[in-house]
């Protein structure tokens, strides 16, 4: 006998969950708490499962993830990435997990980290020129610029400023596109009719020419840089000896630029609006700081050091992950928990209200770093925290990704004060990432005595 769950009722028995649309972060926390943890929620003629029960997130990602691919939303991404990692499915997508994946080993890790502490150190040297001024500064513009630079100097050496803030234009209009068909399907006719579709196809193709260009100049390279273009033209399958074709090294660069910054750039954002108002924890990072780095550039070793730091960012991805929820269907009827998923169901995994359990967090509505303190972790289910994901589709940049944000927030923190500004409203729009939907104004301040902090 199928067990029945909690299902969501509304004033319209097909769309009971309008808040769901309007805002599926907060909608999806305040309702786990009230209907528990694997619900569902009509949807027009469709089910979906808000799911943040471990044994059901174990059940979609790892024990039976051969029978779950993402959800339709990812679609629309196709557009733009091709079939990368983020938007293949099947032996395809394992093929090129396979061959994408030593990039990120921890040698080549220690590469890319080279050039992307060059990149921070020159980022650093210009917000300080921009904060002599006192003007307030649009601090999630200012990383997605931070992050932006980093992921093109790791992925294609690039430092040459009028090509990235070409490419950079192109990705932020086509993800504003993208997210516009994606949340307004009903005017994806029109985009054909009032030119926004010319233009975006315009655009990559521009980007298509650039990447094209720069695969066949490192082909020739003999002495080419280490960074992640050459490790992906270099990647083999290990028995057939097969390498990735023009199309697939476009398709995983351009996947690899988009799921590389805006990502990070969230959460840096929110890190230094939380530690705003935060002055305690703050003086503990930065006592952290200038013990261990002193005024030096972070390396490679010492950065794992940063214990602390390290926990500020861990919290700061709790309360606000960036990815803040998962979306997968079956590909077949399937039954979990005693619960039948129908084969058009959606499973929508809600990080964000599984990082605020009250069952797993002393205080899951506040900014806590202690949190993620080794005793504490240890106590906690594996489950209870996943900002990256889990299973074989788990994110393959999460080191990067820890190493840029503990690089790039250490070198902020004990550098600038950053004092919100009266009266700027902040508040996360949950779309692709979970964005500060007004920016974040803040005023920069040199820090006027780094040793008297410590
Ligand atoms: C704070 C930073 C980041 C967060 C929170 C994050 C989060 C995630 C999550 C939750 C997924 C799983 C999505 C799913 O299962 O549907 C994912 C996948 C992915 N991420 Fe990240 N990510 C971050 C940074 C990065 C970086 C820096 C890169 C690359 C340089 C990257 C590349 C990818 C790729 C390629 C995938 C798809 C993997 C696959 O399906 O095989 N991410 N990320």
């Amino acid at each position: 006998m199928p067990t029945s769950i909690p299902v969501l009722k509304g004033k319209n028995p097909l769309l009971p969950g309008v808040g769901f649309l309007r805002n599926p972060f907060e909608f999806t926390i305040k309702k786990a708490q009230e209907m528990g943890d694997f619900f569902m929620m009509p949807f027009l003629l469709r089910k979906i499962f808000i799911i943040t029960n471990h044994e059901v997130v174990a059940h979609v990602l790892q024990k039976n993830q051969k029978n779950y691919v993402k959800s339709p939303a990812y679609g629309q991404l196709r557009l733009a990435l091709g079939t990368g990692l983020v938007t293949s499915e099947g032996e395809f997508w394992r093929k090129q997990r396979r061959l994408v994946q030593p990039a990120f080993y921890k040698t080549q890790l220690e590469d890319l980290f080279r050039g992307m502490a060059v990149v921070a150190e020159k980022y650093i040297a210009e917000l300080t020129k921009k904060s002599t001024d006192g003007e307030p500064l649009d601090i999630a513009k200012e990383m997605m610029t931070a992050t932006a630079r980093i992921v093109l100097k790791t992925l294609f050496s690039t430092e040459n400023t009028a090509d990235i803030n070409e490419m950079y234009r192109v990705m932020m209009d086509s993800q504003d596109y993208l997210t516009f068909r994606t949340v307004k399907p009903y005017f994806i006719p029109f985009t054909y009719l009032n030119g926004m579709h010319r233009k975006f196809r315009k655009d990559i193709a521009w980007f298509d020419s650039y990447i094209f260009k720069l695969i066949a100049e490192r082909r020739k390279d003999a002495n080419p840089p280490n960074d992640l273009l050459t490790m992906l033209l270099s990647s083999k399958e290990e028995e057939t000896g097969e390498v990735m074709s023009d199309q697939a090294l476009r398709d995983e660069a351009v996947t690899l630029f988009a799921a590389g910054h805006e990502t990070s750039a969230t959460m840096l954002s929110w890190a230094l609006w939380l530690l705003s108002q935060y002055p305690e924890v703050v003086q503990k990072m930065r006592k952290e700081l200038v013990e261990i780095l002193g005024d030096q550039m972070p390396g490679f070793e010492n950065l794992r050091k940063l214990t602390y730091t390290m926990q500020v960012i861990q919290e700061v991805m709790r309360l606000y992950p960036p990815g803040f929820a998962i979306g997968r269907q079956p590909i077949a009827e399937d039954e979990v928990l005693g619960v039948r998923i129908p084969k058009n169901g959606i499973m929508f995994i809600s990080i964000a209200a599984m990082h605020r359990d009250p069952r797993y967090w002393e205080r899951p509505h506040d900014f806590y770093p202690e949190h993620f303190t080794p005793e504490r972790e240890k106590a906690r289910p594996k489950l209870a925290y996943m900002p990256f994901g889990a299973g074989p589709r788990m994110c393959i940049g999460n080191h990067f990704a820890l190493m840029e944000m503990q690089l790039l927030l250490a070198l902020l923190v004990r550098q600038f004060d950053f004092e919100t500004v009266k009266g700027h409203p902040v508040e996360p729009e949950p779309l692709i990432t979970l964005k500060p939907k007004y920016g974040i104004l803040m005023r920069v301040k040199p820090v006027a005595d780094l040793v008297a902090t410590k």
